[in-house]
């Protein structure tokens, strides 16, 4: 339940002591509720970590000294103005030694800026950094970093595998549990200061009054954690609540309905976020259907939310089956046009790739191509495609991998984090978004590996150029251990995780071979959906001949969406790098790889490769039995086995439906299954 905020006592014992001379007592000086909750924080932190109360000190012989140049005249006197990050959330956490004694600043411009720098000094302690010589100043690289609820208002969670929604709408608003408090802290301990409560596909309920006042008292629970509450809208309530015949955006009276509902919601939450909106997608209601385009949708929303400072974020999820083209193509060919054409507090949503959130995708062709339009990343911390809460699978290695591909729609080094932090175009606004993971469940998160998905995304939201690696040995720190052994164990498991899925379930390229609807185990075999493209069976396009699809000039040509040096890499079958082979081209069984292997031998050795990989982390995970706490260690041991057969359930059927086009026996030492 503590996620990574596990405030135990420090275990080494030099170290405790070390730590207890140095932070002797505190001096903070509280001016608002912000300010009260980080003081708070870092109270309950420093008690449990050192194990014994410190001292409030409101004198500068106080040995960590928090606050701001206007809360705090010590901090006035010792920190000079410049020292300070210039950012509304940036904060400098500095020693000082000043007749031979040591002090600790934690200070900001304001503070939100003080609450991030009292939860990263924690962080520090937790992970048992030194603090002789601190001189941290940091600022996030993204301003609005949001998770994306996929909540009902009925308890469901689309794509929720943690239990129900923790929002419990029903006692709301009168009843506001610890667990949103908890819930808060968390995000707050990330930098998550954004969070849309309800799902994508919505209704119209949740912008009536009785919502918006239990939204009102989730934002008052949030607001002191510098977190604010974004609404899912749909496109068509004015006809649903305003019993207008039309939700035409250019039609003068849908405008004036969004003025004034946006002018309702803005009396009830005065420092409301702002709208996200999935519009004509997988059979939503959006401006198409009045034959307007994105742009006049989401700009009607603009203009009412622009007088109160809201933002729009509208999806370029887009996914219609009247579209007969290559779904990968449809986002591009509907957004491309657009750029430039979205007023200026509106945000192009884009997914990390073209499809759908699979274990592997290349990078969105619209990372790049919208240079007049603040874009911003939609992640999925829910794992849809990478098995539930059952399998383990950390994330941030699958982050890293979009946020450091090269789009060079300025040239090399235009990377998609380079175009998400607004620093390639010069946008202001940015964002970035993650399809939370959070339910009702003791652990948040169902699984306990899950919890470092969340962890991650906030991490890397705050700055995109920090290590998967890094961040994984901060969270086991954090979770779990110091321990220097479990350490490296542990984050090998984790930084294998998702290639091992990966290699089980899509190698080479394979996507979307997921059981339909569902999408939990294999289904490459599916067809009949009703239509071409909801059949796994389009994706890897296998026949007697070959497998893969298409997508080159030969093809459905989605390479040209990117530019040129990519588009010329991805369309050559020689230069692909292999891990995206079959996403974009057709092969022939017997061709050769890389490897010398033919594809057919490569692609057993893929989902060979990825079951065995489980059977090691099941025995690495069973050496860190005595490491860290019985429970935990008994969950995670059980669901590995579950994994374990499960990556097998995966290979068989994948490499038993693939040979029955290949007609190949599976090469030498495979025979057996293992
Ligand atoms: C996927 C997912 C849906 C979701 C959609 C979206 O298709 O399966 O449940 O609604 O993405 O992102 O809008």
């Amino acid at each position: 339940y503590r996620l990574w905020l596990r405030y135990d006592r420090i275990e080494n014992p030099d170290l405790l002591e070390k730590y207890r001379s140095q932070i002797k007592s505190i001096n903070f000086e509280v001016k608002s509720e912000m300010a009260g909750v980080a003081k708070k924080e870092i109270l309950l932190a420093l008690n449990g970590l050192l194990g014994k109360k410190v001292t409030l000190d409101a004198t500068n012989l106080a040995s960590l000294i928090i606050g701001t140049p206007e809360s705090s005249s010590v901090i006035k006197a010792m920190v000079t103005a410049n020292e300070i990050p210039n950012s509304p959330e940036g904060f400098l956490i500095k020693t000082f030694i000043t007749n031979s004694q040591l002090k600790i600043v934690i200070c900001a411009k304001n503070d939100k800026g003080v609450l991030y720098g009292v939860y990263h000094f924690i962080r520090l302690l937790q992970s048992n950094s030194s603090l002789d010589k601190l001189n941290n100043n940091q600022s996030p690289t993204i301003k609005n970093r949001i998770l994306n609820h996929w909540d009902n208002l009925d308890g469901t969670v689309e794509r929720g595998y943690a239990g129900s929604s923790l929002w419990e709408w029903h006692k709301l608003p009168g009843f506001t549990p610890t667990r949103y408090t908890d819930y808060a802290r968390a995000n707050a301990s990330i930098g998550i200061n954004g969070t849309v409560l309800n799902n994508v596909n919505t209704n119209a309920l949740s912008l009536t009054v009785p919502y918006l006042l239990k939204t009102a008292a989730l934002a008052k629970v949030f607001r002191p954690y510098g977190i604010k509450v974004y609404l899912s809208a749909r496109f068509s309530a004015p006809i649903e609540l305003g019993g207008l015949k039309t939700a035409d955006p250019l039609d003068p009276q849908v405008k004036q309905w969004w003025i004034d509902k946006t002018k309702e919601i803005y009396q009830y939450i005065p420092d409301f976020g702002g709208f996200l909106v999935k519009a004509n997608s997988e059979g939503q209601p959006g401006p198409q259907n009045y034959g307007r385009n994105h742009a006049d949708g989401a700009n009607m929303l603009a203009d009412a939310l622009a007088p109160f400072g809201g933002i729009v974020m509208w999806r370029a999820f887009v996914y219609d089956d009247k579209v007969p083209d290559d779904r990968a193509k449809q986002a591009y060919n509907e957004f491309k046009p657009l750029d430039g054409k979205f007023r200026e507090n509106v945000l192009v949503q884009i997914k990390n790739g073209a499809i759908d959130f699979q274990p592997r995708e290349p990078f969105h062709p619209l990372f790049g191509a919208m240079p007049a339009t603040p874009v911003m990343m939609e992640f999925q911390l829910t794992q849809e495609y990478l098995g539930f809460s059952t399998h383990l699978a950390y994330l941030g290695t699958m982050f890293k991998e979009t946020f450091s591909s090269d789009t060079y729609s300025k040239g090399k080094g235009s990377t998609v984090a380079q175009v998400i932090s607004g620093k390639l175009d010069e946008h202001q606004l940015t964002a970035i978004a993650g399809v939370a993971n959070i339910g009702s469940d003791v652990n948040w998160c169902g699984h306990p590996f899950a919890q470092s998905n969340w962890y991650a995304y906030g991490r890397l939201a705050w700055n995109p150029e920090f290590s998967a690696d890094q961040i994984a040995e901060e969270w086991i720190r954090l979770t779990f251990t110091n321990d220097q052994l479990a350490l490296t164990a542990i984050n090998k498991i984790m930084m294998e995780s998702r290639e091992t899925i990966v290699n089980y379930m899509t190698p080479l390229g394979l996507h979307h071979i997921m059981a339909r609807n569902h999408h939990y185990g294999p289904g490459p075999w599916v067809k009949n959906a009703g239509r071409e493209d909801w059949t796994s069976v389009y994706y890897h396009k296998a026949d007697s001949i070959g497998i893969g699809f298409n997508r080159t000039a030969t093809g459905s040509n989605a390479v040209a969406q990117y530019f040129p040096v990519v588009a010329e890499q991805f369309g050559d079958v020689k230069q692909v790098p292999e891990k995206y082979l079959l996403w974009f081209h057709r092969l022939k069984w017997t061709d050769q790889l890389k490897s010398g292997n033919t594809l057919w031998n490569e692609l057993v050795e893929h989902y060979y490769d990825g079951a065995k990989a489980v059977d090691s982390m099941q025995v690495t995970w069973q050496g860190m039995k005595g490491k860290i706490d019985d429970d935990r260690h008994e969950e995670v041991a059980q669901l590995l086995k579950i994994q374990f057969s499960e990556a097998k359930w995966w290979r068989d059927a994948c490499l038993l439906y693939f040979q029955s086009f290949s007609k190949l026996p599976l090469p030498a030492g495979y025979e057996k299954p293992q």
